[in-house]
């Protein structure tokens, strides 16, 4: 039985895979951005351990939340979930001056893993739309060019790559994964999403949970509990080194390596 943190877990895959993950007689801890969805999500899935409450959007939230998650004590997996914006009309700002998607899709995800007690696995939750991602990685914080909303999304994808690959290089005792789920309908993905949405939670509870050979692997790109090839810039030292850069540079926050 593995215990398992899942962010972004008040709706869509990170539900879904609450649900799953409880009904394969493992337990889950929820995350939301307010109380009163936390609510929802306990009542969506019962026999959720309880719910960390937290604004992504914010460094101070996302700080507290890894506060929360780790006076719960240890935890096997950590399933990086939440995300937004994959059109956003303009760059919206945070209290933090950052634009909302790179704040809650890159930012988050990193301050998490930096903050909250080592887990044995992590799982980032990317997309096919990192292959698009900007590989230059200049401008994260898009002051300096027309904002693009998918190639900002698709920048965010290609940083969860880059972070899951980061952190298994950076510590070999945990296994750490990133996962594309399929264009599924979902909040985010939208009625017409032509992937499978049954599909779209399994690989990251596999990831988090089985002990298939399959699965217990560090480092990997992963679709349909299947190896996939990610952008071939992802596996560039420099570049994931230069992500950790901006993110400490942006958060304050080191990543103990
Ligand atoms: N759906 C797809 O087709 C697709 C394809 C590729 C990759 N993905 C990735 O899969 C992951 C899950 O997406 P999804 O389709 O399940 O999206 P979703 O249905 O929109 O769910 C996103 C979850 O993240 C939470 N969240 C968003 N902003 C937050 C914030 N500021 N603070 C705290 N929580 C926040 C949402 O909370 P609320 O419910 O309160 O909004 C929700 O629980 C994302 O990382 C996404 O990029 C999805």
């Amino acid at each position: 039985m593995a215990r398992v943190f899942i962010t972004g877990s008040s709706d869509g895959l990170g539900r879904m895979a609450a649900q799953l993950l409880i009904e394969q007689g493992h337990r889950a801890v929820l995350h939301a951005r307010n109380e009163r969805r936390g609510r929802e999500a306990l009542a969506a899935v019962p026999g959720a351990e309880t719910v960390v409450i937290g604004d992504l959007t914010s460094i101070a939230q996302t700080r507290g939340v890894a506060d929360q998650v780790n006076r719960l004590g240890s935890f096997d997996g950590v399933i990086h979930n939440a995300g937004v914006g994959y059109r956003e009309p303009r760059r919206i700002a945070t209290e933090d001056g950052l634009p909302h998607v790179f704040a809650v899709n890159t930012l988050a995800p990193y301050i998490l893993t930096a903050l909250i007690q080592r887990p044995k696995r992590l799982v980032y939750l990317s997309s096919a739309l990192h292959q698009r991602g900007d590989t230059s990685l200049k401008d994260l914080a898009w002051k300096n060019r027309p904002w693009q909303g998918q190639q900002a999304y698709s920048d965010s994808k290609l940083h969860d790559v880059l972070l899951a690959f980061a952190v298994a290089r950076c510590w070999p005792d945990v296994l750490s994964n990133a996962v594309e789920p399929g264009w599924v309908a979902t909040k985010m993905g939208g009625p017409g999403a032509p992937d499978d949405l049954q599909a779209g939670h399994v690989t990251q509870v596999w990831l988090v949970t089985s002990d298939d050979p399959a699965a217990t692997v560090t480092g990997q790109y992963f679709y349909h509990q299947r190896l996939r090839t990610p952008n071939p810039a992802s596996r560039s030292v420099e570049l994931q080194e230069k992500l950790l850069d901006a993110c400490k540079h942006f958060s304050g926050i080191d990543i103990p390596k």
